[in-house]
């Protein structure tokens, strides 16, 4: 399965961009939504990257809060999470006693209870925004310009973790049914808790629900991007991990920014040769994959026009 396949594809629901910082995310999000929408599909692109640049791709605002209709392009949308925003809701809803998110909610959970390095709550928020879109039914097609390393889908381990809590909570609470039942007139708490308790169970189905689909070939791919550099090449490594490991598709790996030959430049001759050592372990490493090649543009990487054109190479239509 190429990127040509994927952005024409009549299931694929779900297009996830991802990689290290800066190695061309939101660019290659924004040419694969263009595709998308012009091959007829109503498409939203919403970045989940707290450092987000797809405003600036595309030239226009799409921080305000609500999906904005990108100019020039019919049937396309586009969406920063306002992460700051979404945060400050969340504490207000907690604090009149609603429930808020279950991305904001399972960023705590994590922190609290799991013992290891929590997700920020920014992360957490774009986490709950995604389990939202991928419920909504109003799109064709859903593209994610991921944070880098996808590290806001580390958040789809949480209903194990919460297992096994809930799990030891559980033994423990039998355990203690009968003292339990003596002490019960001393605490008022008890209701609360129960409450709570169906929260987690809810935001446990919520984040299954969603794990079944972004680990569904037919609905989800995860586009890798690199830069033929060793430390990308390390990182996506660990990003291949994960994703394996959160059962989520891939089949693609974009090597952005190649440098042509060019014998008149040394110094661009000689970090082509560094490219070159790269691009060769990539693809080693990445055999039973399908590679995109795209080379580094002479000018800026911005703008309707540009995003068309690495489109144009990442469905192997033109070779620059
Ligand atoms: N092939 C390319 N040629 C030239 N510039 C590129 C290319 N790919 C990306 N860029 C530029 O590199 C910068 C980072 O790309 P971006 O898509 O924002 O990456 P990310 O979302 O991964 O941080 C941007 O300024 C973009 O315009
Ligand atoms: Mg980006």
């Amino acid at each position: 399965m190429d990127i040509r396949d994927i952005v024409y594809s009549s299931s694929i629901r779900f297009i996830l961009a991802g990689g290290k910082g800066g190695v061309g995310k939101t660019s290659c999000a924004g040419a694969m939504a263009i595709l998308s929408a012009k091959h007829g599909y109503r498409t939203l692109v919403l970045s989940t990257d707290p450092a987000h640049s797809l405003s600036d791709s595309f030239d226009q605002n799409l921080s305000g809060g609500n999906e904005v209709s990108i100019e020039g392009v019919d049937n396309l949308w586009g969406l920063e999470i306002n992460t700051e925003k979404g945060m400050a809701e969340f504490q207000s809803a907690m604090g009149s006693g609603g429930m808020g998110s279950e991305g904001a909610m399972a960023a705590q959970l994590m922190g609290d209870m799991a013992g290891m390095s929590p997700p920020g709550s920014d992360e957490a928020m774009a986490f709950g925004k995604m389990l939202e879109y991928l419920e909504d039914s109003s799109y064709d097609r859903v593209i994610f310009d991921t944070a880098p390393t996808g590290h806001t889908l580390k958040l789809l381990e949480l209903p194990d973790l919460l297992d096994s809590w809930m799990g030891k909570l559980l033994t423990m609470r039998q355990r203690m049914s009968s003292m339990m039942a003596g002490l019960k007139g001393m605490f008022g708490g008890a209701e609360q808790e129960d409450n709570s308790w169906q929260m987690m169970q809810l935001m446990k189905d919520k984040i299954r629900a969603a794990r079944i689909d972004l680990s569904d070939p037919e609905l989800t791919q995860f586009v890798v991007i690199l830069i033929p550099e060793a430390m990308a090449v390390f990182e996506t490594q660990r990003l291949m991990h994960s994703l394996d490991k959160w059962k989520i598709p891939v089949s693609n790996v974009v090597v952005n920014h190649l440098v042509p030959p060019n014998p008149t430049c040394k110094f661009c001759d000689a970090r082509r040769q560094m490219q070159q050592t790269n691009l060769k372990d990539i693809r080693d490493l990445y055999s039973d994959l399908s590679l995109t090649e795209v080379p580094l543009f002479e000018g800026e990487l911005r703008g309707i026009e540009n995003l068309e054109k690495l489109g144009r190479i990442l469905i192997g239509e033109m070779e620059e």
